[in-house]
């Protein structure tokens, strides 16, 4: 194998997160050389297909407090609440931060930055670029990057595995997808930034790249993952092909309705409806701006009464935006109109919208501390594939983008002060290291002749047993199917075949090694919630109807072992929030208590 590459820091991933943690390790030390390894161009990751915006407070009429409460309520009682404590007093100066390197953010008509009601949130706090909003993010993000020389971009190289040495993370190896060829990229600090990982289910708002790399790298190298069974269902995704509507269409009015025509939100404790094109919003988090879980379950249940439209990819409801009128509509969702003309045939000027539940998000992941740490010193996570977690058994919309930019630049500093203070690497361990990767990735897959197994087919037949099984509603005898299926297919994997043998943009090999990180992710998922036996935000176990917190007030971590994962527990930090009711439609204060009583759990 050719020669390691050597860097202080690598970070794997070139999405949001990634970015913004180059440029806060930059900035903290010039110093240090920095390395980022994508497996495509930073401009194609993921973050650039977020559309309704990022939460921040930032009008008179709001407080941290208010989005702490509601970070916390809509989790269930499942965010670590010193996690969301400084996320949402961080999120304000992290989002006028990205206005300082250019981030497009719309405007109020006196010029102050606009803010749109969002799902779960009590006030209005979502900032927006119209609804194109991760794509200006991460123009902003990427072009800043680029003023700091000392950072070394590898575009288009693929990680496969993390270099662990002498108790610490000391690097990656990663295969140049031009050439196919592998080599080791050390650094003192590592940190992932690589997305989630909804392909394991087939319906989905995830880009195809988004096939949980990181956690299973992570995972493999003894990290557990954290609440991984924890999945959120966008209620308004396309038929077909899974597009994102964005969450936005219903912050500016957007409504839901049924096969009878009838608002149906107004029979699930969603509060009561505002009247159509009411510009107001007089009592945001109820109805279509109830929270994510809840309107996904309660399509589910439409579905069983018969109150949805069949249609060619399955059944769906109407978003229908009609009544907000083609300027705003051309001025707050122009996207919106775009993806229902182009992929749905049809313009929401006059017609509504088909839209059906779709994963969208991992509440889980790559299990850190409020300091984006691992329990592998040298190994930092953030963004989507980490868990620290603020999002706990259900997240709100648009606390996401913040997250990333939040604990992005948290994990960017600490790796950077890591990496000044920690001494060399132990190169030639390491390179022996990447040695044997290399030759597993030749063995077992280049050079592989006479398997029977397709990667296709097992990759399909995960998906149909995900969604089967540890979907929107779950059972014992669901999620014990998809565990069995999934060990079944673990199997197999071992017996596929490639045709490709060849190196440059060997797309198969690409393939075949996500599709062994979707089936670890998979299983770990599916045991994580085989073992939550009560139902929290977006985990509804039928068999287990509610929530427990005596029994599961605690996070899920799922360690890798060569049988099924082991499945032990953490404490979820409680400061001042008391677990209590969720309640959607009617004010509800924040009932704050002082921290020391309610401390751990
Ligand atoms: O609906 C949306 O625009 C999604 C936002 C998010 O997931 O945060």
């Amino acid at each position: 194998m050719a020669e390691a590459l050597q860097h202080d820091i690598v970070i794997v991933g070139g999405g949001g997160a990634g970015l913004r943690a180059v440029i806060a390790a930059a900035e903290a030390y010039p110093g240090l050389d920095i390395a980022m390894v994508s497996k495509v161009y930073p401009m194609r990751s993921h973050t650039v297909s977020a559309e309704g915006g990022a939460a921040g407070v930032i009008k008179p009429n709001d407080t941290l407090d208010e989005h702490a409460f509601d970070t916390i309520s809509g989790a269930d009682w499942l965010a670590d609440q010193d996690a969301v404590e400084l996320f949402v007093r961080e999120a304000p100066r992290e989002l006028v931060q990205l206005e300082h390197w250019g981030c497009p953010w719309s405007r109020e008509p006196d010029g102050s930055v606009a803010v749109r009601p969002f799902g779960g949130m009590k006030n209005e706090r979502t900032w927006f670029a119209a609804d194109k909003t991760g794509f200006h993010m991460l123009h902003a993000l990427f072009q800043t990057s680029l003023q700091h020389t000392q950072v070394k971009r590898y575009d288009e190289w693929f990680a496969t595995r993390l270099l662990v040495e002498d108790g610490r993370c000391q690097g990656v190896v990663a295969i140049e997808l031009r050439t196919g060829q592998l080599r080791a990229i050390l650094g003192k600090a590592v940190i992932m930034c690589t997305g989630g990982g909804g392909r394991i289910f087939p319906f989905t708002t995830n880009a195809a790249i988004k096939t949980g790399d990181g956690l299973g790298m992570a995972y493999l190298a003894g990290v557990p993952l954290k609440d991984l069974e924890f999945v959120q269902y966008h209620p308004t995704g396309l038929p077909g092909t899974g597009i994102l509507i964005t969450e936005a269409a219903r912050g500016e009015g957007g409504i839901l309705v049924n096969n009878k025509g009838q608002r149906y939100l107004a029979d699930y404790n969603l509060g009561t409806p505002l009247d159509v094109g009411d510009q107001r919003h007089p009592q945001l988090r109820s109805m279509e701006l109830g929270p994510r879980d809840r309107l996904s379950q309660a399509f589910m249940h439409e579905q069983e009464k018969g109150n949805v439209f069949e249609g060619p990819y399955g059944t769906y409801v109407h978003l229908d935006v009609r009544h907000l009128g083609e300027n705003k509509i051309d001025s707050k969702i122009p996207f919106v109109r775009e993806l229902a003309k182009n992929y749905a045939g049809i313009d929401p000027v006059h017609q509504p919208i088909p839209v059906r539940p779709v994963v969208h998000y991992m509440m889980g992941g790559i299990s850190t501390n409020i300091s984006a740490e691992t329990v592998l010193p040298g190994l930092y996570a953030a963004g989507e594939c980490a868990c620290v977690s603020i999002n706990g058994a259900n997240r709100l919309g648009s606390n996401s983008l913040t997250e990333l930019l939040v604990f992005g630049a948290i994990a960017g500093r600490n790796a950077a002060e890591w990496a000044r203070s920690h001494p060399g690497l132990n190169r030639a361990a390491l390179e022996r290291q990447a040695d044997v990767e290399q030759q597993r990735i030749a063995h077992d897959l280049i050079n592989k002749h006479g398997g029977t197994e397709r990667i296709a087919t097992i990759r399909t037949e995960l998906q149909l047993a995900m969604e089967s099984g540890a979907g929107i509603y779950r059972t014992q005898s669901s999620l014990q199917a998809t565990a069995d299926k999934v060990a079944e297919l673990k199997q197999r994997y071992a017996n596929i075949t490639l045709d490709d043998h060849s190196l440059s943009f060997n797309t198969e090999l690409t393939s075949a090694l996500e599709l062994e990180f979707m089936l670890h992710i998979a299983e770990a998922l599916t045991h994580s919630a085989l073992q939550r036996k009560e139902s929290r935000g977006s985990h509804q176990r039928t068999d287990f109807p509610q929530r427990d917190d005596q029994h599961y007030l605690r996070h899920s971590l799922a360690h890798h072992t060569d049988a099924a994962p082991r499945i032990d527990y953490a404490d979820v930090a409680i400061t001042s929030w008391p677990p209590g009711e969720r309640v959607y439609g009617r004010a509800e204060e924040p009932a704050r208590t002082p921290p020391a009583a309610h401390s751990g759990s």
